[in-house]
């Protein structure tokens, strides 16, 4: 056995600066929403009262993106410490700032060039650049001089940067559509608003609604100017309109670490609102919301406690881990996800609100919310023959979960040869609906037909006529009613036809 020697030795030490393509393994997990949410961090943590986001193109193409805030800006000494990797200020408790490395990586996962404009009040403008692919072997940045700092900042923007704030340009964006087709950028841009205003209204919610900070979002064409900037608006993740009885309940553990609080709250029912829907579907953003100086960091999840379950949707619970109870969470440095550490499931388990109420409480009364609303708002209707062949699958699915059905054989929509020029027929003896195939060609207008197909006509028709099919034979009131469908529709499909054949 060899002796074991407790102090490793040492003889000097040879100075190792980073390789500069350490900065490639930065940020790998962003998207252009998160990316930018970490720049609006920085903005706020700035004291900004607005921050506008502006797509840059160039007639077609998107040439780049500004983030601007008239925030209390950078001294030229402070501009140095904030392009450094890792350059780290005094933090306050309220920021939202941690590792110094935010506008960095956030930066380089989306663009090959970051420049920084900022003037603070009472210096001058300060400029400074890094190109991401520069054949470097230091990490030198490049100066920019002030007069190009002040053009910038003194730029049309909606909001006066003249006293402090700060620029930040991204330059060739790796994200956008190397196209000039002005149509497909378009869409892009469309696309891309969307997907920030519902990022950026879902995670800066609480601080949009304080009114601490206002977001925008424009698109500025070189050539043409200026389109109307969209205001981002806070999407609150509990915001219901009216609360469950008996909800939220405030579940409380203590911890080594201090008490943790999960405030419990429970939708009423399922709803359309935005607030209910959020970004990525609101099946996967059941469970814990994770907010850090009121900023939201990770939106749904069961965080181990329970696995992701459709009847588990109502339930939403919000943890606030500041002061001392962030020891317990891992936040990742992208900003967008939180891992909980070792001691975060017994607290859970043993967290508890005043009436005694637990998680698995919680969560067992939240698969009761869920069955008993959607009974309640199925129970309240009538009941229909089942949907069966002929209409699309997505529509059954629906049809089957918001309509209680009866026990009979399924209703079919089908189409079929006609001798005569009615619309439709009704066969009660094989319970289909059939539909005179002549018009069919000129209903679907061009595309391809199939037992499935127009699922917007057969959803129509199914709700229209589905009563009929009940009941043991046809009344008075129903005949009257078939007749009269039939004249319209007949007519509608008439023109349909007639308008088909003008076409081609
Ligand atoms: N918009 C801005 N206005 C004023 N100062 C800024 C702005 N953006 C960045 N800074 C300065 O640059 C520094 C570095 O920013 P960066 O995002 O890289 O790190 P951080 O915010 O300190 O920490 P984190 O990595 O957690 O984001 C900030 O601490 C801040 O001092
Ligand atoms: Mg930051």
């Amino acid at each position: 056995m060899t002796a074991w020697i407790a102090e490793v030795p040492t003889h000097g030490s040879v100075e190792l600066p980073p390789d500069p393509h350490a900065l490639d393994a930065l940020g790998r997990n962003h998207s252009l929403e998160t990316a930018l949410a970490d720049l609006v961090d920085n903005s706020v943590d700035a004291g900004a009262g607005n921050v506008l986001i502006r797509f840059i193109r160039n007639e077609g193409r998107l040439i780049g993106l500004y983030v601007v805030d008239d925030g209390k800006g950078m001294t030229p000494e402070g501009i140095d410490t904030a392009m450094t990797l890792g350059g780290r200020r005094a933090y306050d408790n309220s920021d939202l700032g941690r590792f110094g490395i935010g506008l960095k990586a956030a930066s380089f996962s989306q663009a090959e060039s970051l420049t920084v404009l900022s003037r603070a009040s009472g210096h001058p403008a300060v400029g400074r650049r890094w190109l991401h692919e520069q054949d470097r072997t230091t990490f030198h940045c490049d100066l920019v001089p002030a007069e190009f700092a002040e053009t910038e900042l003194g730029r049309p923007w909606p909001f006066s940067t003249s006293t402090s704030g700060t620029v930040i340009r991204w330059d060739r964006v790796a994200g956008f559509p190397a196209v000039e087709d002005s149509q497909q950028v378009t869409t892009f841009l469309t696309r891309s608003v969307e997907h920030l205003r519902g990022h950026l209204g879902l995670m800066f919610h609480r601080l949009l609604a304080a009114g601490r900070v206002r977001i925008m979002i424009d698109a500025e064409d070189i050539t043409a100017g200026t389109g109307v900037p969209t205001e981002v608006t806070p999407i609150d993740p509990f915001g219901y309109p009216k609360p469950a009885l008996g909800w939220p309940r405030t579940l409380i553990a203590d911890s080594p670490r201090g008490p943790l609080k999960i405030v419990c709250h429970l939708w009423p029912r399922k709803s359309n609102a935005v607030e209910y829907r959020l970004p990525g579907g609101a099946e996967n953003r059941q469970g814990l919301y994770f907010y850090r100086h009121d900023r939201l960091l990770h939106a749904g999840g069961w965080e181990g406690i329970h696995a992701p379950d459709k009847k588990l949707q109502l339930a939403r619970a919000s943890v606030d881990i500041d002061g001392d109870l962030a020891g317990m969470f891992v936040m990742n440095p992208e900003k967008s996800r939180v891992t909980a550490g070792a001691d975060f499931a017994p607290a859970v388990t043993a967290a508890r609100a005043d009436d005694g109420t637990t998680m698995s409480d919680y969560l067992r009364a939240a698969e009761e919310m869920w069955s008993t609303s959607n009974q309640r708002a199925t129970a309240q209707r009538r009941a229909v023959i089942p949907p069966g062949k002929g209409l699309n699958p997505k529509v059954v699915r629906e049809i089957l979960d918001e309509l209680p059905q009866l026990p009979a054989d399924s209703l079919n929509i089908l189409w079929a040869k006609f001798d005569s020029d009615d619309f439709f027929e009704v066969d009660r003896a094989t319970q289909t609906l059939r539909l005179n195939n002549r018009y069919r060609a000129a209903i679907l207008g061009g595309r391809r037909g199939g037992l499935n197909d127009v699922p917007l006509l057969k959803a129509t028709l199914f709700l229209l006529v589905e009563n009929v099919f009940q009941g043991a034979h046809l009344g008075a009131r129903d005949k009257d009613n078939i007749e009269l469908w039939q004249n319209i529709l007949t007519a509608a499909a008439r023109a349909e036809l007639a308008s088909h054949v003008g076409r081609s």
